[in-house]
């Protein structure tokens, strides 16, 4: 019943895009779904889980270089500061934190052109690089 999460999930949205006091939204085209693109990750997922599109790959536990990329960690991580960017320089690349979270759209702007819309190009890691000191 795909047609009928699908047809669940916009009424999500809009009802999510018109809510009040949501001056945060920034409503923008995603084949065909107008999707907010300060989403939080689970709306991002509600779509992304294999149902409506492409089930996203991450971590929320136990999370290493052999797993994909962890989310809802904070920025920067507590007493390792020292590794990491400042959130002043994220701003100034385009990335996004939730609170102070990594979340979806740190490294995803919807904004921004497929292939897979990232918030900053990654060649030569240059999305990675714009977080992690190396
Ligand atoms: C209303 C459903 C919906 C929501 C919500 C949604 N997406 Fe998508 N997304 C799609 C569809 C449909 C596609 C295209 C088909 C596919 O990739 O399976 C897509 C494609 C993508 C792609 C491109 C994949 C590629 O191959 O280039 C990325 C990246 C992506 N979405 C990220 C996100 C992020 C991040 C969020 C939350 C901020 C989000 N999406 C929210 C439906 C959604
Ligand atoms: C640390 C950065 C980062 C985070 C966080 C992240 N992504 Fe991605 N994502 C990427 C990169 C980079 C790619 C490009 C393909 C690759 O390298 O795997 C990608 C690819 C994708 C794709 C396409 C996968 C495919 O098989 O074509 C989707 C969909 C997607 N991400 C959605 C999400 C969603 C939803 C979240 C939050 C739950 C998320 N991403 C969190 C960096 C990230
Ligand atoms: C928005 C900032 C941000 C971006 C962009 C980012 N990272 Fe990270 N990354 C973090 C944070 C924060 C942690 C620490 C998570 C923790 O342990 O609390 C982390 C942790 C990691 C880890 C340890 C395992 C894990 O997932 O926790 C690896 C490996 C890693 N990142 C690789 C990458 C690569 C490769 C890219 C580019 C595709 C990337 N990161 C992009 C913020 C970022």
């Amino acid at each position: 019943m795909v047609a009928n999460r699908a047809a669940f999930v916009v009424l999500s949205m809009m009802v999510l895009l018109m809510g009040a006091g949501d001056a945060g939204a920034e409503p923008v085209d995603h084949y065909g779904f107008m999707v907010d693109r300060r989403a939080s990750y689970d709306e991002c997922v509600a779509c992304h889980d294999g149902s409506v599109a492409k089930a996203a790959v991450y971590c929320l536990q136990d999370c290493s270089f052999r797993t994909p990329h962890s989310i809802l960690r904070r920025y920067p991580p507590p007493g390792r500061e020292a590794a990491y960017r400042p959130v002043e320089s994220l701003r100034e690349a385009g990335i996004e934190l939730a609170g102070e979270m990594v979340v979806c759209i740190s490294c995803h702007n919807l904004g921004n052109p497929p292939p897979y819309h990232l918030a900053v190009d990654n060649s030569a890691s240059r999305l990675c690089l714009a977080c992690h000191i190396q």
